[in-house]
This record gives C-alpha cells, structure tokens and sequence, in this order.
C-alpha cells in the first residue's frame, strides 16, 4: 500500500501544477484493465505464462500456426467483450469531465480493449491496436465489432486469406499516427500518470521517461515497483481502482480550493 500521506502528496503535486490549459496525459497497461477481469501480461498470472508469446503474436505465429494464434486472441477478446470499465477508468473519465475545458486530460494506452472510451474519456490514444477489431492483410476488408468468438480458427475473409485481429504483434511498427501523437503529448504534458505499466515494452516505455526529462511531474500508479519508480516524483502503491478514485478526488478538492 501507499505510504501514509503519499497520495494526499501526490494529489497536492498535480493541483499545483495545474493551471488554465494545462495537459495531464494518463499512460496506461495491462494493469489498468486488471480490476476489470483482463488479465496482464507478466507476473505469476500473467498471460505470459500461459502461452508463449513468440508462439501466438508475431507475424511469423499467425502464418505459421494461425489456429493457435487465433485460439489465444479468442481467449482474450472473449475477456475483453465481457469487460467493463472499472473505477480506475471511471475516475480519468471523471478527471477530464470535470477539468475540461480549463485543462485538457487525454489517455494514451497500450492496452487493446476499449475501457477507456467506454468509461467516457475522449481522444484515447491507442498504442498496440484494438482486438475486438478484424482486418483483412490482403484485401484490406474490416470489420469493427468482429463476432466473439471468431467464426472459425482461423477465420477467412472473402478474398480466402486468414483474417487477424487489429492488434499490434511483436515485431510490427506501431501505427505512425497514434505513436506522434503518443510522443507531442509526453513532450508537452504537465502532468502524466504512468498506470498498471511494468515499463519494459518500448515504445510506451519511453514516454514517462520524455515527459520526466522535460520537466512533467510523473505520478506512477502500480501495486509492485517498476524500472520507473525511483526515476519519478511520486509511486504510489496500489491498484488502479484502488488508488485513482481517491487520487482524482483529492486532485479536484484541491482544483476548487484553488479557485475559490
Ligand atoms: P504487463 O503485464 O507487462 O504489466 C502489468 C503491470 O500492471 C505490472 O507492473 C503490474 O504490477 C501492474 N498491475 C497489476 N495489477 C494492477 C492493478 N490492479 N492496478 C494497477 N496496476 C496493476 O503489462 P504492460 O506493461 O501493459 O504488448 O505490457 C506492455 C505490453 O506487453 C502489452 O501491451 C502487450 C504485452 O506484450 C502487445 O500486445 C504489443
């Protein structure tokens, strides 16, 4: 747990650098969804160890055995339909409900569900793509809400080619537009919260390190250490629904404190 008096601190660091037209950006993981019942990526139950990921999501896996790696997204995207924002997604929403429009809150996540949108943020930045989300790599057909589960393992398109969820695989570049953006608002936010992260998958990695380096205060969110946590003002120790609700309350007594 947080020490005594950390987030009433770190809640105190983020209202004093709060001003009009300022930008608090919200990086999130796999952890931010965790409360929601998707499971993260690394530790004892991460999904890690219950697949491989050179098996299941890299182009050379999906060629090669696509029923496999179909079986595994299914496995996620069956989670991720089922999942609902948690009050860690609700209390960012609530933070850029509240602040707008004299500060501007936006998201930028790795994660592949849509928790974020569905808890009310706007703008979110999606770094590693969307699972519920299907494309086709020959002929470019897609289809937003593709059924869960797939039809098949592997599912085909028209054209006869496998289709592949919307997701970023190890090894692929990230989408261009999405990753700029991600980098514009590290470079110029005054605030950023690094949550449910282990910090180790670059590109996002990079971001809370920019948004340091160039004078933001970083308030990490996470129940273990990361790399991050020595590098940055505040970590506090706890879950995202855990921590974010008191966080973000305690932020907006101290905004209306300020006004008055
Ligand atoms: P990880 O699984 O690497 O890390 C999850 C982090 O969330 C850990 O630091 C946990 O301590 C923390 N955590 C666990 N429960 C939490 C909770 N309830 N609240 C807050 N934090 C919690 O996930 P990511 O850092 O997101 O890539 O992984 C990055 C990328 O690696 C993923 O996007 C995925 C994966 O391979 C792709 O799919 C391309």
């Amino acid at each position: 747990m947080t020490e005594p008096g950390g987030l009433q601190r770190a809640a105190r660091a983020i209202a004093d650098r709060l001003y009009a037209g300022a930008l608090i950006v919200a990086s999130t993981g796999a952890g931010m969804s965790r409360e929601s019942g998707i499971p993260t990526f690394r530790g004892a139950e991460g999904v890690w160890r219950q697949y491989r990921a050179e098996e299941v999501a890299t182009p050379e896996a999906l060629a090669r055995d696509p029923a496999w790696a179909w079986e595994f997204h299914d496995h996620l995207r069956a989670l991720v339909a089922a999942a609902r924002p948690n009050a860690g997604h609700l209390a960012l929403a609530r933070l850029e409900r509240e602040l707008t429009p004299a500060c501007a809150v936006r998201v930028i996540t790795q994660n592949v569900d849509r928790l974020h949108e569905a808890a009310g943020s706007s703008g979110v930045v999606r770094l590693h793509g969307d699972i519920l989300r299907v494309v086709c790599p020959r002929c470019g057909w897609e289809e937003g809400d593709y059924p869960v589960p797939a039809p098949a393992a592997p599912p085909h398109c028209d054209c006869g080619a496998v289709l592949r969820p919307d997701v970023v695989l190890f090894g692929e570049r990230l989408p261009e537009d999405q990753l700029e953006e991600a980098f514009a608002l590290a470079e110029t936010c005054d605030v950023m919260l690094v949550v449910g992260t282990s910090v180790v998958v670059e590109p996002a990695a990079s971001l809370p390190v920019m948004a340091r380096e160039q004078g933001a205060l970083v308030v990490e969110v996470n129940p273990e250490p990361t790399i991050l946590s020595r590098a940055v003002q505040h970590s506090l120790r706890g879950t995202a629904g855990g921590v974010l609700p008191a966080l973000v309350e305690e932020v907006l007594r101290l905004t209306q404190e300020l006004d008055s």
